[in-house]
């Protein structure tokens, strides 16, 4: 066990399903406390009971100030405080821009909406986690806290259909930088994740065909990523004090086709 994560506590947003769920599960056995942020309708309830004491479920949408506020409450309530928060929350969308066969237009409303939960909301809980953070005494290093967000690689290789998505997560990219700048006065580290393709309820839902074609488009491995892979990277962006104001991708060699 890690003594770096020996009774630290996090947040995990997302923290119900796929790669949040891998990070919620990697750092209650590190030893750490994790507050499981997800929607009220997730298995979020259901893993907390199964992981204990040191495993809590708030029920959040992280484009609503209140629900990422309480959870923030939650955190300092039950754990005492926040020194990492992680935000794997996110939803995607396969639209094109203009179906001229159908004549169809992406829709606006589907656009902002995968903007809003992606995009806005991971700037909605790096805020107030920044807020709660800062009230740690700083390490023998200076250090509060750490942040770490998921893009994705459509950040840089966005597919036909992504415009949404790709966006959302460019967004992500673009924001990593000066958030780590506007906090290195605090001593909070941010950082950002890049998936390839995960296997994930995400993709679970597609036919076994279409996952092994996936799985035969990554160079080396030729496999699709588990989640517990992604989970050993934030450890990683957690407990290395250099590691600040970078995007990682973790993706096989992956460079998706159009
Ligand atoms: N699986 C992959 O291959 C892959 C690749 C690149 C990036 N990602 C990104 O990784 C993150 C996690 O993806 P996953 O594959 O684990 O998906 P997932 O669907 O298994 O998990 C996402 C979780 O986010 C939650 N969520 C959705 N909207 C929310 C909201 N408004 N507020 C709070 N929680 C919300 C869902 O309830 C779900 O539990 C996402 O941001 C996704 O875009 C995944
Ligand atoms: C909670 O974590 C602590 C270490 O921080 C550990 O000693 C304890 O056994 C854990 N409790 C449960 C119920 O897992």
């Amino acid at each position: 066990m890690t003594l770096l994560f020996q009774g630290i506590v996090s947040l995990v947003t997302g923290g119900a399903s796929g790669l949040g769920r891998a990070t919620v599960e990697r750092f209650v056995r590190e030893g750490a406390r994790v507050v499981i942020c997800d929607l009220p309708k997730s298995h979020g309830e259901k893993l907390a009971q199964e992981l204990g004491s040191n495993a809590t479920f708030s029920p959040t949408d992280v484009t609503s100030e209140e629900d990422v506020k309480k959870a923030m409450e939650t955190a300092k309530k039950q754990f005492g405080g926040l020194n990492v928060a992680v935000n794997c929350a996110g939803i995607g969308v396969a639209v094109v821009t203009y179906n001229a066969g159908k004549d169809r237009v992406h829709k606006l409303e589907e656009f902002q909406r995968v903007i809003n939960v992606n995009l806005v909301g991971t700037f909605n809980v790096i805020r107030l986690a920044a807020q709660l953070i800062n009230q740690n005494e700083p390490n023998a290093d200076g250090q509060r806290g750490v942040i770490v967000n998921t893009a994705s690689v459509a950040a840089f290789d966005g597919q036909r259909g992504q415009a949404a998505y790709s966006a959302s997560k460019g967004g992500i990219v673009g924001m990593t930088l000066p958030i780590a700048r506007d906090l290195a006065s605090r001593g909070i580290r941010v950082n950002t994740i890049a998936p390839g393709l995960f296997d994930t309820p995400l993709l679970g839902e597609l036919p076994e065909k279409v996952r092994k074609f996936l799985a035969t488009s990554v160079p080396f491995p030729q496999k699709l990523g588990v989640p517990d892979e992604f989970a050993h990277l934030v450890q990683f962006l957690v407990e290395n004090p250099m590691m600040n104001g970078e995007v990682i991708r973790i993706d096989g060699g992956i460079r998706m086709q159009p």
